[in-house]
C-alpha cells in the first residue's frame, strides 16, 4: 500500500515472464540476486539467461525489488537505462551494481559471480541532448550539490520530513529514502519552487514527491501530511523517539501495547528502562531544547580544557551540525585524539574521568573501540563507526555561556543538561572521521553511493578503497577525499543536504 506507481509498473511489466522462469535448483551463491533488464535484451533471451543462471547457482529475481544486488542490462544506452531504473524511486539503487552483460557472461564462464570492476559498471551519465532532452544542471547526488543553512523551500521540505519519517517508523525503506533525496535535492536550491513546472530539470523528484509539492502549491499545505500530524501511532512514535536512548522499535513496541504518553510509559511497572532511557526522560526538557552556538563554543573550551589537562598535544575539532554553520543544533559532536598513533585509545577515558571530577557529566556511555583495520572496507552504508566513543549528557553553567543560556521561560536554574558525543579515531583515520561526522547524513549518503556507483571506490568513516586498484587510499585532509574521489571540494556549510 505504501509502494509507488512506479514500482507495480515494474512488477507488471515483468510478470509474463515469471511464468517461464523454473524455481531454483541448487543456490550456491546467497549473497547475490541478479536481475536482468528486459528491455532490449528481449523476453525469449531473459528467459534463457535466467535458466543458464540459474542451473548455475545463481539467484535470479524475477522483480526488481530493493533484494537485487546486481541489475544486468545488455544493449541499454547508459542513460536511458538509468533513466528507466530511476523511475523506479523506492528502491535502493546505491546498493546495487547496475553492470553491463559481460559481467553475467563472465560470471557464467566462471561459474560464480565474478567480482565487480569498473569496466563492468553501467555510468550513470544524465541523458544528453541527443536523446531529446537537455542536461540537467543539479546533479542526483548532494555532494556535487552546495547547500547552506538557508532552505528557500521548507514549505516542501517540512512536509517530506513528515512523510519520510512515517515510512521510517514502518521501516518501509524505500520512499523513506525517496522523500529524504528529495528533500535534500530543494535545499539546494537557491530559490523558492513557485509552480511544479520549475522542477521539471530536477533529479530525485518521483510522482508521489511531485503530488505533496502540488497539493501544497495549491492549497498551502499536504492533506497525507496533515492526516499523518494527527494520527495516534505517529505523534505516539514522534513523542517516544524523542526520548534519548528510545528508538523506533521499542517506540512501537510500547505503541502496540496501548501505551500514549511518558506517563504510561512511567506508570507502567512491567516496562525497565535502561540507563539512557531513565536520563532520556529526567533530562527530556533540556535536551529536548536546542543547543545554541554560543553553548557548543562553551561546550568546546570545557573539553578542550579537558583533553589538554592529559596531553598538550591533544586534537579537537567541533564536528557535526555547528561545523555547517547551523545556528542550533539537538546535540554538539567532537572529534578529539591525539597525533600519537595508539594513545587515543586511551584518551577518552581520562577526559570522561576529568569531566566526572568537574561534576559536570550528567550521563556518560563509553564504548571502546572495536576497530579493525581487518574488517576495512565496509560495504554496510549506515554501519556505525568503529572509532572509541562516549554519548554524553553534560551539565552546562549559564556563566559559562556568552549571551546566556537558551533556557525555558521560567527557568531559573543557573544550568542545563546538554547531548555532547565524542569520538576518537586514531590520527591516521582522522580525515575520514571528520568528513563522516561532519555529516549531513544525506551528504554522507550521497558521497557513499557516489563512490560505489561513479568511482568503483567504497568510502566510510574509517577509509577509502578503491575496487578497482584493491588499494586503501590515504588522506591528512578531507580535501585529499574529495580528491580521491574525483570531487570539487565541497566546504562543510554546503554540505546541509
Ligand atoms: P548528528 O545526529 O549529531 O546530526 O550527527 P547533526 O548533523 O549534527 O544534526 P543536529 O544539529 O545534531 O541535529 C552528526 C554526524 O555524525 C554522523 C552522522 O552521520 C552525521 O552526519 N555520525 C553520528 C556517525 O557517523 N556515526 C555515529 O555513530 C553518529
Ligand atoms: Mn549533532
Amino acid at each position: 500500500m505504501f509502494r509507488y506507481h512506479a514500482a507495480s509498473r515494474v512488477r507488471k511489466r515483468s510478470r509474463p515472464v515469471e511464468a517461464g522462469v523454473p524455481r531454483l535448483k541448487e543456490v550456491k551463491f546467497e549473497d547475490v540476486r541478479v536481475y536482468l533488464v528486459e528491455r532490449k535484451m528481449g523476453r525469449s533471451r531473459r528467459s534463457f539467461l535466467t535458466q543458464l543462471a540459474t542451473s548455475k547457482g545463481f539467484i535470479v529475481e524475477d522483480v526488481l525489488s530493493d533484494k537485487v544486488t546486481h541489475v544486468v542490462s545488455e544493449d541499454s544506452p547508459a542513460a536511458s537505462l538509468w533513466k528507466w531504473l530511476k523511475e523506479c524511486a523506492p528502491l535502493d539503487l546505491p546498493n546495487m551494481h547496475v553492470l553491463d552483460i559481460s559481467w553475467f557472461t563472465d560470471s557464467m564462464r566462471e561459474g560464480r559471480p565474478v567480482a565487480v570492476e569498473t569496466r563492468y559498471l553501467i555510468q550513470d551519465i544524465e541523458p544528453t541532448s541527443a536523446e531529446g532532452s537537455t542536461p540537467s544542471p543539479v546533479s542526483q547526488y548532494a555532494c556535487q550539490r552546495r547547500t547552506t543553512t538557508e532552505n528557500k523551500n521548507t514549505i516542501f521540505t517540512d512536509a517530506f520530513e513528515v512523510l519520510a519519517e512515517n515510512y521510517e517508523f514502518n521501516e518501509i525503506d524505500g520512499p523513506c529514502l525517496a522523500f529524504r533525496r528529495a528533500a535534500s535535492v530543494l535545499k539546494s536550491l537557491p530559490c523558492a519552487v513557485r509552480c511544479l513546472g520549475e522542477t521539471q530539470d530536477l533529479p530525485c523528484l518521483g510522482e508521489h514527491t511531485k503530488a505533496v509539492m502540488e497539493e501544497v502549491l495549491q492549497c498551502g499545505r499536504s492533506f497525507e501530511v496533515e492526516k499523518l500530524l494527527s494520527d495516534e501511532r505517529y505523534q505516539t512514535l514522534k513523542l517516544f523517539t524523542s526520548v534519548f536512548g528510545i528508538g523506533p522499535k521499542t517506540a512501537d513496541k510500547w505503541y502496540r501495547r496501548g501505551l500514549r504518553s511518558f506517563s504510561d510509559i512511567l506508570a507502567d511497572r512491567s516496562i525497565h528502562l535502561n540507563q539512557m532511557q531513565q536520563s532520556g526522560f529526567l533530562h527530556y526538557g533540556d535536551i529536548s531544547r536546542a543547543v545554541s552556538k554560543a553553548e557548543a563554543r562553551s561546550l568546546r573550551n570545557i573539553i578542550d580544557g579537558a583533553a589538554r589537562a592529559i596531553t598538550p598535544a591533544a586534537i579537537l575539532a567541533l564536528t557535526g551540525g555547528f561545523r555547517r554553520g547551523k545556528e542550533f543544533g539537538h546535540d554538539v559532536d567532537f572529534i578529539v585524539t591525539t597525533p600519537e598513533l595508539g594513545s587515543e585509545e586511551s584518551l577518552l577515558p581520562k577526559i570522561i574521568d576529568g569531566l566526572k571530577k568537574q561534576g559536570i557529566l550528567l550521563y556518560c556511555d563509553y564504548q571502546a573501540s572495536t576497530f579493525n583495520v581487518a574488517m576495512l572496507p565496509s560495504r554496510r552504508f549506515e554501519a556505525m563507526d568503529h572509532f572509541a566513543k562516549c554519548f554524553l549528557i553534560m551539565r552546562l553553567e549559564g556563566s559559562r555561556v556568552e549571551g546566556g543560556l537558551n533556557k525555558a521561560e521560567g527557568d531559573g536554574r543557573g544550568w542545563r543538561a546538554v547531548r555532547v558525543d565524542l569520538v576518537s579515531p586514531p590520527m591516521d583515520h582522522y580525515a575520514f572521521a571528520l568528513l563522516g561526522w561532519t555529516g549531513s547524513r544525506q551528504f554522507e549518503r550521497d558521497l557513499r553511493r557516489f563512490a560505489r556507483g561513479k568511482r568503483g571506490m567504497l568510502l566510510d568513516n574509517h577509509a577509502l578503497y578503491d575496487k578497482t586498484k584493491n588499494e586503501f587510499l590515504a588522506a591528512e585532509t578531507e580535501e585529499d577525499i574529495f580528491a580521491h574521489l574525483g570531487l570539487e571540494y565541497i566546504e562543510p556549510w554546503q554540505r546541509n543536504a
